[in-house]
């Protein structure tokens, strides 16, 4: 006589955008999930802040936990699904309960793994249990599978990427619109789109702490999210868009991820890159992660990077692959062979955009040809646009150099006296 197979209990805590759209899925494709798992899959038990609101969809199948911990430690599930957020708090609290206590663990949150990735792995592997967090990058992208399955035979070489759509969309729209980054800045918060606080999304904290996870996995090293060199969008003004644009370049928030002779180098910074490129035409609120192996050379996966639908189809992927028998150590090998590598102090050489505004007087110009001549800096091209009465700005773009040598540069423009503002430079990356 065959028995039917035991079905895979689930507790979610988290509710929200991404919960609720797990708890939908989960309802509206029964079959089709037990079809490709060969098991059902059933919530047990829920939790969230809030037993009183609507969350547009019945939930009153599903024991009900205040606190998430105690979620987490119940006897009747075997996967604990984290959909809350933050780094510590009731997340971590409860993440490393539900390990304790012998249950499989997915997760949404980049914040949680990249400050305690490599602690949290370990607990989880000497446990006998699984951390999987593929909706953590890049929203409904599987990128994490891409590195830790598709791409498991190469020597991973490179890591690329647009991984936060706000920022994305404020560039992209400065651009089309010609409005400047506070106007756009708004828009994106009337319409919902920033994180509680921003300055995750427009500071590059949100995309450095995913570059951080797949840097883990693409290297074998320790998550290392203190050493990725971040630099916001907030000081991106509409006239380096049109700048760029006039030398066929755009704007984006890049994140970069490389082993070199230093070290590891990992940053997240706004780059030039060529208009016409994969990443160069990505729009809107949409990410796209580059990944370089030896063997495979480029591939280039694009997708929406948040949302109901695309984190929790995300979630759902690492559910299903818990059902399915599949059991990967958190980032692609066991966390005690990963490496603590040391970061790389400063970053490969790149051509710079410089964007300066000059006193309008003789040998303004020739000073600062000086100045780029003595650290070493080779000009390629050099442009002067409209000038107001009194000051010229110049666009001036490097050949290859090093960012602490043009920042040794920038210092010595400063003693010149023939500046109006502070310059801007931003690398350039050619893809
Ligand atoms: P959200 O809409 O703000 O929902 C958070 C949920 O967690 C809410 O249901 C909230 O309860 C609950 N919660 C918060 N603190 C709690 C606590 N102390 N105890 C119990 N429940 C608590 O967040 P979200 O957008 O779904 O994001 C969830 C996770 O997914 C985060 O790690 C986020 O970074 C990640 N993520 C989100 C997206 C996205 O597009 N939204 C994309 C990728 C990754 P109440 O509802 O009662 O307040
Ligand atoms: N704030 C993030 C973004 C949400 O804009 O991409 C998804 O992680």
């Amino acid at each position: 006589m065959s028995s039917s197979p035991a079905p895979l209990r689930l507790g979610i805590a988290g509710l929200g955008t991404v919960g609720i759209g797990v708890v939908k899925i989960i309802r509206k494709h029964a079959a089709l999930l037990q079809a490709r798992t060969g098991r059902p899959l059933v919530i047990t038990a829920v939790s969230a802040r809030s037993k009183d609101k609507d969350r547009g969809v019945n939930l009153s199948d599903y024991a009900w936990e205040d606190d998430p911990v105690a979620l987490a430690k119940r006897d009747d599930i075997d996967i604990f699904v984290e959909l809350m957020g933050g780094s510590d708090g009731p997340a971590k609290d409860a993440t490393e309960a539900a390990i304790a206590s012998g249950k499989d663990v997915v997760t949404a949150n980049k914040a949680m793994l990249a400050l305690h990735g490599q602690p949290l792995a370990l607990a989880a592997e000497t446990a006998g249990r699984v951390i999987r967090f593929e909706a953590a990058v890049a929203g409904g992208i599987p990128v994490v599978k891409s590195l830790t399955e598709g791409l498991a035979g190469n020597e991973i070489t490179r890591v690329m990427g647009v991984m936060n759509g706000t920022c994305n969309y404020i560039l992209t729209r400065m651009e089309a619109t010609g409005q400047g980054y506070n106007a756009l800045f708004e828009e994106a918060d009337k319409l919902g789109y920033l994180e509680a606080d921003p300055n995750l999304d427009v500071g590059g904290i949100d995309a450095g702490h995913k570059l951080a996870l797949l840097a883990s996995i693409a290297f074998g090293t320790q998550v290392n999210f203190d050493g990725v060199a971040l630099e916001g969008i907030q000081r991106i003004s509409i006239d380096d868009i049109h700048r760029a644009a006039d030398m066929g370049f755009r704007i984006k928030l890049l994140g970069v991820a490389q082993m070199t002779g230093r070290g590891l180098e990992q940053r997240m910074t706004p780059c030039l890159v060529p208009a016409d490129s994969p990443l160069g035409q990505l729009e809107g609120g949409t990410n796209m992660v580059v990944l370089e192996g030896d063997s495979v050379d480029q591939i280039v996966l694009r997708g929406p990077g948040a949302g109901e639908g695309p984190t929790a189809s995300a979630v759902m992927s690492d559910v299903i692959e818990i059902a399915r028998g599949t059991r990967l150590s958190t980032f692609g090998q066991p966390a005690t062979t990963l490496q603590a590598a040391p970061p790389a102090q400063a970053a490969t050489p790149a051509p710079y955009y410089l964007r300066l505004h000059l006193a309008d007087k003789p040998g303004a110009l020739a000073k600062i040809a000086t100045v780029l001549g003595n650290e070493g800096i080779s000009i390629d091209r050099m442009r002067q646009y409209d000038h107001s009465e009194n000051s010229a700005p110049v666009l001036i773009v490097t050949h290859k150099t090093t960012r602490t040598t043009l920042d040794a540069a920038m210092a010595a423009f400063d003693k010149t006296g023939v500046l109006d503002g502070a310059p801007v430079a931003i690398r350039i990356e050619n893809i």
